[in-house]
């Protein structure tokens, strides 16, 4: 069966995968750019956006492995963007412009389904109302056999390691204090006695932690 991954989610030292107040000016709220400074600057980001260059390492070694593989996206209502309650701006295609980096389906859990969005390049927004079982079910059937990709923000690959719906799990740890926003580990207490973990610092500061179901569960 394809697998469930999750790829380059930065918390902070103390647990936060994003800030508190976000905004159209501000993503990730007063975290700013903060939680993923060390992705931005790796080649394999800067290839996701169409650009050149970037570090090369072991950053960018994990970070390239978001794509490889993935057949269909599940993101939360505010990964895609910073309205709440029913729509009100119906222009707003997410923060990545008119040709998203997913190439693939991608499945945004709302409580406020609407129609899909195609987008250039292969990705079509879907929004549905479900549970994180249900969502899997369309997001698997959706990627044909490839794995599906949770892409956050925190509060959904919350839900999902709850349900024990994750198979891989890549967590960079950023040796930031962020004291506000949403943590990622509320009430997941254990969790890490269905995985093989394992971890790696990087000069750059960032610990990798990689928790990966193991192959005979
Ligand atoms: N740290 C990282 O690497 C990383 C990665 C991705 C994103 N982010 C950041 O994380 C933040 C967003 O995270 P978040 O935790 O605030 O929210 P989120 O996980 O993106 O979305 C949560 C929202 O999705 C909807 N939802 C969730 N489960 C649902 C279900 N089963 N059925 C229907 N709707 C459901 C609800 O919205 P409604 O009720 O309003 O519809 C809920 O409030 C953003 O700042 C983003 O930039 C961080």
């Amino acid at each position: 069966m394809s697998r469930v991954r999750v790829h380059n989610f930065s918390v902070s030292l103390d647990g936060y995968g994003t800030g508190e107040g976000q905004s159209l000016e501000r993503p990730f709220g007063h975290a700013e750019g903060r939680l993923h400074d060390w992705f931005f600057h790796t080649r394999s980001f800067r290839a996701m956006h169409g650009e050149d260059g970037g570090d090369t390492g072991v950053d960018d070694a994990l970070a390239g492995a978001w794509e490889p593989g993935i057949g269909a996206e599940i993101m939360g209502r505010n990964k895609f963007g910073p309205q709440r309650g029913p729509w009100e701006d119906h222009e707003w295609t997410g923060w990545w412009g008119e040709d998203p980096p997913f190439h693939t389906p991608v499945f945004v859990l709302t409580h406020h389904p609407r129609p899909p969005l195609v987008m250039k390049g292969g990705t079509t927004f879907h929004f549905i109302d479900a549970t994180p079982q249900e969502a899997l079910r369309q997001a698997r059937e959706a990627a044909g056999g490839l794995d599906v990709r949770i892409g956050g923000g925190p509060t959904m690959v919350r839900d999902f390691l709850a349900a024990d719906l994750i198979d891989h799990l890549h967590v960079a740890v950023v040796p930031i204090l962020l004291g506000r926003g949403v943590r990622l580990w509320e009430g997941l207490e254990e969790m890490e006695k269905r995985f093989t973990v394992e971890s790696t610092t990087t000069p750059s500061g960032i610990t990798h932690v990689t928790f990966t179901r193991p192959a005979d569960q």
